[in-house]
């Protein structure tokens, strides 16, 4: 374990609230059927002046406001995204320049709906023996451009939006501690779940997704990472207080509670009203959990994500 406190977690959600009866008007779908399969009932889209990089951006100004560090006290500035508005530059030195973060060295990470657990996971790694500093790790997406609006298996699973935590490795800041993880990636599992093809004979640009391999993949590996990751930070599932997993499908949330037999109250859950943001899922959620106060000082968490990689991986805080 190592000192890893997060002084701060924030969120954005566009204000465009895109109801399933919205969807049911212009694709063959209906709100019964999108309810009782994903638990989603409505989803954030952005506006279009709103991309990746300005919802990532304001989260990365509340993180500042709420915690006091001024921007050139920043070290690293981390954005997990599958939609970035520009190959390059990055989403995450877009931040950088547009909060002034003078000092912090800022890149990428793509790893679809595991990429906030790969971004804290990267992050512990870097401040980890390091002089005390800050670190910002957000995920952020605008999964609205990259959805094909024609299919119907996809389009009404995903949601936009941003969030974010800023971390610090000093022990004199607070408690906080990075416990333990566990981290896969499957990558011969990876034409199941792919986005925006730039190369080959006939590329698409859209998310493309075999619902039923990425399913039965969650259920199996995520049970399967969650107790690795609580065993190597030298705890039980019982010690964890709360499991913040990847918002996908309610029904897959409800499917790990019950093979890891951990009661469904322990498993915080928002898919009803922001669907699947990917890489802002994670983050979202923790910043909600703890700005309702539900989620408290000294509390063990295990965040663990899954998708396209296919990636997993869990990570074991102490908040
Ligand atoms: N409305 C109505 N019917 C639909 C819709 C829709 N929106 N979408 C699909 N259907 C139909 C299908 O055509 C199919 O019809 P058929 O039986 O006549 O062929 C039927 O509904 C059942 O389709 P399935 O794909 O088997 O439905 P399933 O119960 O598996 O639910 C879902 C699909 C919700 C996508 C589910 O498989 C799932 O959640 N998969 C996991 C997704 C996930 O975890 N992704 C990971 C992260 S994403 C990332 O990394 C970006």
């Amino acid at each position: 374990s190592q000192p890893f406190t997060i002084l701060a977690a924030a969120h954005e959600l566009p204000c465009r609230v895109v109801t399933n009866d919205e969807l049911a008007a212009q694709m063959d779908t209906s709100d019964e059927w999108i309810r009782q399969r994903t638990g989603i009932h409505t989803r954030h889209i952005a506006a279009p002046d709103q991309t990746t990089s300005t919802l990532s951006t304001s989260v990365a100004q509340k993180l500042l406001h709420q915690s006091g560090v001024a921007p050139d006290q920043i070290s690293y500035i981390l954005v997990a995204t599958m939609s970035p508005d520009y190959a390059t530059p990055a989403t995450a030195a877009q931040v950088q320049g547009n909060i002034g973060a003078t000092n912090a060295v800022a890149f990428d990470l793509s790893a679809a709906c595991s990429g906030f657990v790969y971004g804290l996971h990267v992050m512990a790694k870097l401040l980890v023996g390091a002089a005390p500093g800050y670190g910002i790790v957000l995920g952020g997406e605008t999964l609205s451009r990259l959805v094909d609006w024609q299919d119907r298996s996809t389009a009404v699973l995903f949601g936009d939006g941003a969030g974010g935590v800023l971390v610090t490795n000093d022990p004199a800041a607070g408690n906080g501690q990075y416990l333990g993880d566990d981290l896969h990636t499957l990558g011969d599992q990876g034409a199941y779940l792919t986005a925006r093809q730039l190369g080959g004979s006939d590329p698409d640009p859209y998310l493309r997704m075999n619902g039923r391999k990425v399913y039965s993949f969650a259920t199996r590996h995520v049970p399967r990472s969650l107790t690795a990751g609580v065993t190597q930070a030298g705890l039980s599932l019982t010690a964890v207080d709360y499991f913040l997993l990847h918002q996908a499908n309610a029904r897959i949330i409800q499917q790990v509670a019950k093979e890891l037999d951990q009661p469904l109250a322990k498993f915080p859950q928002n898919i009803a009203t922001v669907g699947n943001t990917a890489a802002a899922s994670e983050p979202i959620l923790l910043s909600t959990e703890i700005a309702d106060r539900r989620i408290q000082r000294g509390q063990t968490l295990a965040l663990c994500g899954f998708g396209g990689g296919l990636t997993v991986g869990t990570v074991i805080l102490r908040y």
